[in-house]
């Protein structure tokens, strides 16, 4: 028995060292070490050696089964060196890697991500509603009648169920104060939809941001202070703007704010950015009755609120001549952002 165990040590091994590749090296695993393997069938005789060589025989058994297992896994450990030196043998590992072109925002992004962190650090929380409206919220509670020009087919997308592409962010004006109970101070930034004519000022979806406060006793003045620090924060403190008496049906007294324009290789030229005013007490009124309770009482509380065009903020703050720019993914254009 200790005979034929060195002897499938001698075949195994001699059959091992003739190896090139890992299926054939399987194959003499399988021989020897298989369920059905010469060492496996050597130690099945166990059964048959006389109890006194039972623990020599034992002994050799297992010296034979870890040569064979350790000269397996040299071979092994070998072919898969020489399949890893040939697999680099083409590449030279001391080339420069090849540029990764680096990202950047959109010069939306910039500007309302600006925008936002001056807003949030006067006070005012993130709100937001849906951009599928009910003509409720977008226009009834913002104190629109039905024959307003802005509800006119020609210029809004109306669905078959009578929901719409809200025209405005003002609709979330509406829905914060069906949910909450003043003081309020949100901004709301969004997407807004108009079937208007695209041209270097217009965009047909577009982004604004609209602001809202209430409280007991807020004044004009305070919309004023509100704004120009805005303005001053994200423009610089030399930036050109005027107030403009205006009409906006939510709003009494309101205005229309101008910014002047200096693009490059034009004429500086005054562009409307936003609107605000404070908010007709009207509103008011219609917010009450759906919620039912006195939490905006028109004689109790005031409030101010504006909405303002992010494209043509971007416009400005980067001297962008057309909002279409903004929308044409033109790589040229957009690389000029990165940060
Ligand atoms: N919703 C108006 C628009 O899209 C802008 C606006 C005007 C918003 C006055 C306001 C406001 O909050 O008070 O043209």
């Amino acid at each position: 028995m200790l005979a034929q165990l060195d002897t499938i040590q001698t075949e195994a091994l001699a059959a091992i060292a003739g190896i090139t590749d890992e299926a054939s090296l399987e194959e003499v695993r399988i021989a020897f070490l298989g369920k059905k393997g010469s060492l496996t069938a050597a130690a099945a005789g166990m059964r048959d050696v006389p109890a006194d060589q039972k623990k020599d025989v034992g002994q050799k058994l297992n010296e034979v089964r870890e040569a064979i297992t350790s000269a397996l896994e040299t071979t092994s450990a070998d072919l898969t060196a020489k399949k890893d030196a040939a697999a680099f043998a083409s590449i030279d590992p001391t080339l420069p890697s090849r540029p990764l072109p680096k990202g950047g925002l959109h010069p939306l992004s910039l500007v309302l991500d600006e925008a936002v962190k001056v807003l949030r650090r006067m006070g005012f929380a993130l709100a937001e509603g849906p951009e599928i409206e009910t003509e409720w919220h977008c226009f009834d509670a913002l104190n629109t009648p039905a024959d307003h020009p802005a509800r006119n087919e020609s210029d809004t997308f109306y669905f078959e169920n009578g929901k719409l592409l809200r025209t405005h962010t003002s609709s979330v004006q509406i829905r914060t104060m069906e949910k909450e109970v003043p003081p309020v101070r949100i901004i709301a930034p969004g997407s807004a939809f108009r079937r208007d004519e695209i041209d270097a000022t217009h965009l047909s979806a577009f982004h604004q941001l609209e602001g809202l406060y209430v409280d007991q006793r807020v004044t004009l003045a305070d919309l004023k202070g509100t704004l120009e620090y805005f303005f001053r924060e994200i423009f610089g403190s030399k930036t050109e703007f005027r107030f403009r008496p205006h009409f906006f049906p939510f709003t009494e007294p309101s205005f229309e704010v101008d910014i002047k324009l200096h693009a490059a290789g034009r004429p500086s030229k005054w562009i409307e950015i936003a609107g605000c005013g404070m908010v007709d007490p009207a509103v008011f009124s219609e917010v009450g009755r759906k919620r039912g309770d006195a939490a905006y009482d028109p004689d109790k509380v005031t409030g101010f609120a504006f909405g303002m065009g992010l494209d043509r903020l971007a416009m400005i703050m980067y001297g962008i001549p057309d909002l279409r720019l903004l929308i044409e993914n033109d790589v040229r254009f957009l690389q000029q952002f990165r940060g």
